[in-house]
């Protein structure tokens, strides 16, 4: 993927004369004035100094570097930066630049980093030659045991040091690719954390970037019953507000009429797959921005179809409230709260109010199928408002409004149609700036649960979508660059100067930030409650899944597979027992579980704890579990991360308990 890139600049400067000019033109004038200007970084040093103040690339670097044959301008040896070079180069042996091992770029940048809960710190620490540093690697390999690492390592650094390290070429690459080995076996093992959040201290432009006003981010989830109307209230919305624009629409109907398929039109702006269009339903969360007079919106339109209810989980995680859109016409509202099935109205309600979602608005959607009728409206509501108020949604925090996306009536503006006229509440728009905005963490570590990721070849990077939970994060320069020097940069790698880095879990690899999109716009930095897509270099796409999380790298988030409970079991037909094999959710995360003990029962009324533990749970008991995962996830106790810290049991494709992460469970702990 590197090579790509180095191609591309490679034959961009092949033969270009003038890039040597420049450079020594850059050099005459630093020098003239009793300074010297790095070439990598700008940064204007002081003539006395031998390297940069900033970066630590040395002076007379240059000097052998622009002095290069006349076709190799800018373009080392081995493929290796000038600060690499530079610092390297009181070595006796340099170490060749390799794709698949560490090169001395990744040194340098590892080696600048604070990071001392990291592996991968452990690598700058054998090249500093501190010999505290080296024997903390040796303690490390062999708490990893790799007793034949270790003590080679040892005995290299007790019998050899005149020779500076006294590795050579080969048994450095073997120690390196060890370490890379310990470091990809962390995948399977449960990491604790090592340092609290409230050690963190955040950086001074999130805490300078909090004061200035702009509107914050709503992120709204639209959920209900399959056909509810879900997609077109999205696409009327949008098309209302101009983010459609008639042309289009246009296009939609036309193309959806052809396929016999013409009353989906609006939908067809949300329901973007083939196969989606097809089948007439949403399959995956379709994501849709617009601004309130109040909010930059995020509309999550939720798949309704029970085979899709897990997505609906992944994509809706991330809303601060939700619009629950009920069919009005005979017979669909009553499927929908699953009178003779199980519906998905309510289990979404569930679903929504176990993640957190307080506010909800309550669009009670095809009321042109009932002659807009107050009475069918007031029968609605009576069912609804008792189910939710036994989900824990409190009746002040709920919206109810009579609307047809079909024939625009209380969308963006108050009704037209006279059978709405005994209506006098608020239109679909107002009632979503009348919520209140949501708090966000932004002053803790950074952590960002990966919804969705897509790879860009062309540039050989990879791009996570997700909403930020907490922390904030910025591409861009740490020094002052010029396009020049960015160039520069892009040809020798040395992303670790100019990107902000941050750590991928479980993997534990570190990455570098190329970009960040907000409302698919490119944007420098996005804080707690931004929906983003964030490009990422330097780590494989393997590592990069839905359910990984991109974290701080001091503040690793926890990864585990054996966690305590407390749940709720749902209107379920077939008890939960010890032993049950069941589906468990976890922010974007998807795994198999099983009930490994029932710890004991928990009678709410009371508020108290059975003594003795029962041997199976029935629908609506209150419990505390404990699950044993297949493989370890990301997650955090909710008392500290409600988001990582909201779990969901869902068993032969319906959602038996919902519930949260109490503790988690080390191996040392059994
Ligand atoms: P899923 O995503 O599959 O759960 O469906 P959905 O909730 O997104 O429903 P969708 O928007 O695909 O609409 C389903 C059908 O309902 C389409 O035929 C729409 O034309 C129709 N529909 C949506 N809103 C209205 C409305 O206000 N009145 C009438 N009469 N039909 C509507
Ligand atoms: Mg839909």
């Amino acid at each position: 993927m590197m090579g790509g890139v180095t191609d591309k600049v490679h034959n961009y400067f092949d033969g270009d004369q003038s890039m040597r000019g420049i450079l020594s033109e850059q050099k005459k004038s630093a020098s003239k004035h009793g300074f010297w200007r790095c070439l990598v970084c700008t940064y204007e040093n002081d003539g006395s100094l031998s390297s940069c103040y900033i970066c630590g690339v040395f002076k007379d670097s240059f000097d052998g570097w622009i002095n290069k044959g006349e076709n190799q301008v800018g373009i080392c040896e081995h493929s290796t930066s000038v600060m690499a070079k530079a610092l390297f180069a009181g070595m006796p042996h340099q170490v060749p630049f390799r794709f698949d091992t560490l090169s001395p770029d990744d040194i340098v940048s590892l080696g600048r980093k604070k990071t001392k809960d990291h592996l991968a710190t452990a690598i700058p620490a054998t090249i500093s030659s501190s010999s505290t540093d080296e024997k903390e690697v040796v303690k490390i390999l062999a708490e990893h045991d790799d007793p034949e690492t270790s003590s080679a390592l040892s005995s290299h650094l007790n019998g050899n040091r005149s020779n500076n390290l006294g590795i050579n070429d080969n048994e450095s690459e073997i120690l390196v690719s060890k370490i890379h080995h310990l470091k990809l076996d962390k995948k399977i093992k449960n990491i604790k954390k090592v340092m609290s959040p409230s050690q963190y201290k955040p950086e001074k432009w999130i805490l300078s970037e909090q004061q200035q006003e702009t509107k914050s981010q709503l992120n709204i989830a639209i959920v209900g019953h399959v056909d509810s109307g879900k997609s077109t209230l999205c696409g009327r919305l949008l098309h209302l507000l101009g983010k459609i624009s008639k042309k289009e629409i246009h296009k939609y109907q036309k193309e959806a009429k052809e396929k016999g398929k013409g009353s989906f039109a609006f939908a067809w702006a949300m329901d973007e797959t083939a196969e989606e269009r097809e089948r007439g339903i949403t399959m995956t969360v379709a994501i849709a921005y617009f601004e309130s007079k109040k909010y930059r919106v995020v509309l999550l339109d939720s798949p309704g179809h029970k085979d899709f209810v897990s997505n609906m989980i992944s994509g809706s995680t991330q809303a601060d409230a939700a619009i629950l859109l009920v069919d009005a016409s005979k017979g669909s509202f009553e499927a929908g709260m699953g009178f003779h099935d199980v519906g998905q109205t309510k289990e979404h309600a569930q679903l929504i109010r176990s993640f957190g979602v307080e506010q909800i608005v309550v669009a009670v959607n095809k009321m042109d199928t009932v002659g807009y009728s107050q009475e069918r409206f007031n029968y609605i509501k009576s069912q609804l408002a008792a189910f939710l108020r036994s989900c824990g949604f409190k009746e002040t925090l709920i919206t109810w409004i009579p609307l047809s996306a079909m024939d625009n009536q209380n969308v963006v503006t108050s009704a037209s149609n006279d059978h709405l006229s005994w209506y006098h509440g608020l239109c679909l728009l107002d009632a979503i700036d009348s919520l209140y905005p949501p708090e966000r963490d932004v002053l803790k570590p950074l952590l960002m649960p990966v919804c969705d990721v897509v790879s860009s070849h062309s540039l050989g990077q990879v791009a996570a979508c997700g909403k930020l939970e907490a922390g904030a994060i910025r591409h861009g320069s740490k020094v002052p660059l010029g396009p020049f020097i960015s160039i520069l940069l892009m040809i020798f790698c040395c992303d670790s100067l100019n990107y902000v880095q941050v750590l991928i879990m479980p993997s534990g690899d570190l990455a570098t930030i190329r970009s960040i999109e907000r409302d698919c716009q490119a944007c420098l930095s996005a804080r707690a409650g931004d929906n983003v897509a964030v490009s990422l270099q330097g780590t494989d796409v393997s590592n990069l899944v839905p359910s990984a999380v991109i974290c701080h790298p001091d503040f690793p988030v926890t990864v585990a597979d054996i966690l305590e409970l407390k749940i709720l079991v749902l209107d379920v037909k077939m008890p939960i027992l010890l032993g049950s094999h069941v589906e468990f959710h976890i922010h974007h995360a998807k795994e198999a579980a099983q009930v490994t003990k029932i710890v004991s029962l928990l009678d709410q009324k009371k508020a108290k704890t059975s003594k003795i533990a029962p041997r199976l749970l029935t629908a609506r008991q209150s419990a505390t579990i404990e699950v044993s995962l297949e493989r370890p996830v990301c997650v955090e106790e909710f008392s500290s991360c409600r988001t990582l810290g909201r779990a969901f049991l869902r068993c032969s494709g319906i959602t038996i308990a919902v519930g949260i992460v109490t503790r988690i469970i080390f191996a040392d702990e059994q």
